[in-house]
């Protein structure tokens, strides 16, 4: 289980005058779902790709556990909002790749590991032998799904995973993320970007407000799971959340 430290965080990007994060500290404990949302520009990516180690501080920490991040590494797994898939490789290949990095095992045993999953995720023996280019954007995004969990990392970090496709398609990967999630053995921590007020609610343990680069509202979200889309907004204290996070996001205080 491995919890994420962002500590006294500075980002400032070359050739710019303003700071994209000032002074953020933030800890996502392990096995928790952490939802980061804002308005664009407010720090959420800058924010995620520290995390992935794609990006370093101008100053201060962002640490798994007690080691600090300083670059990409297998203990993360990362789901961006444009698919990420290579398109010169199937879709089993492109799960099956990442997965011989990481394992030692047989081909074979990698294969069915991999077939297992993307049946799991909905993609039938046509879908996996096909290319990327010839699946829908939600279709694409369920292998990128199916690849994040097969890698096993105790970290997930997602950037707008889910902006790119219709709502009904969102909402299926949504739940598709929860029950993946929910029958893991060890809950894997994710961090997620959303712009989506309802989306954070629904998968969140907590939704963190960004708002210029610092943090405005950090809230925990009580229901118990497995939620359900269509009784959530039920909750006791499901409104006024909503209303503060909506706040939040305004920039009001
Ligand atoms: N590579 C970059 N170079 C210069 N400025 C950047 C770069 N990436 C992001 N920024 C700036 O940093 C701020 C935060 O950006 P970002 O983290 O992408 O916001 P968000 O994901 O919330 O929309 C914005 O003002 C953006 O213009
Ligand atoms: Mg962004």
């Amino acid at each position: 289980m491995s919890t994420i430290l962002f500590e006294d965080i500075n980002v400032k990007y070359d050739k710019t005058e303003q700071y994209a994060l000032k002074n953020l500290n933030l800890t996502i404990q392990a096995g928790q779902i952490v939802s980061l949302i804002g308005p664009s520009g407010c720090g959420k990516s800058t924010t995620l790709n520290l995390a992935s180690g794609l990006l370093t501080p101008t100053s201060g920490a962002v640490k798994i556990n007690d080691s600090e991040i300083t670059g990409p590494g297998l203990d993360r797994g990362v789901v961006f909002q444009n698919y990420s898939l290579f398109p010169w490789m199937t879709v089993l290949e492109n799960i099956t790749f990442a997965l011989k990095q990481k394992s030692k095992e047989p081909k074979e045993v990698i294969t069915k590991k991999a077939i297992q999953i993307l049946e799991k995720v909905g993609l039938d023996e046509k879908a996996q032998k096909s290319f990327p280019s010839a699946l829908s954007g939600g279709m694409q995004q369920r292998v990128a799904i199916a690849r994040m969990f097969i890698l096993d990392a105790p970290v997930f970090l997602m950037d707008e995973p889910f902006s790119a496709v219709d709502e009904i398609t969102r909402n299926q990967l949504q739940d598709l993320l929860l029950n993946l999630w929910e029958e893991g053995e060890t809950k894997k921590t994710v961090l997620v970007v959303t712009h989506n007020i309802d989306e954070a609610i629904f998968l969140s343990d907590r939704v963190v407000v960004l708002h210029d680069g610092q943090i405005q509202e950090d809230l925990a979200i009580p229901f118990k799971r497995p939620r359900n889309r269509f009784n959530i907004d039920q909750e006791e204290e499901y409104t006024k959340i909503r209303r503060e996070l909506l706040k939040a996001i305004s920039g009001e205080y």
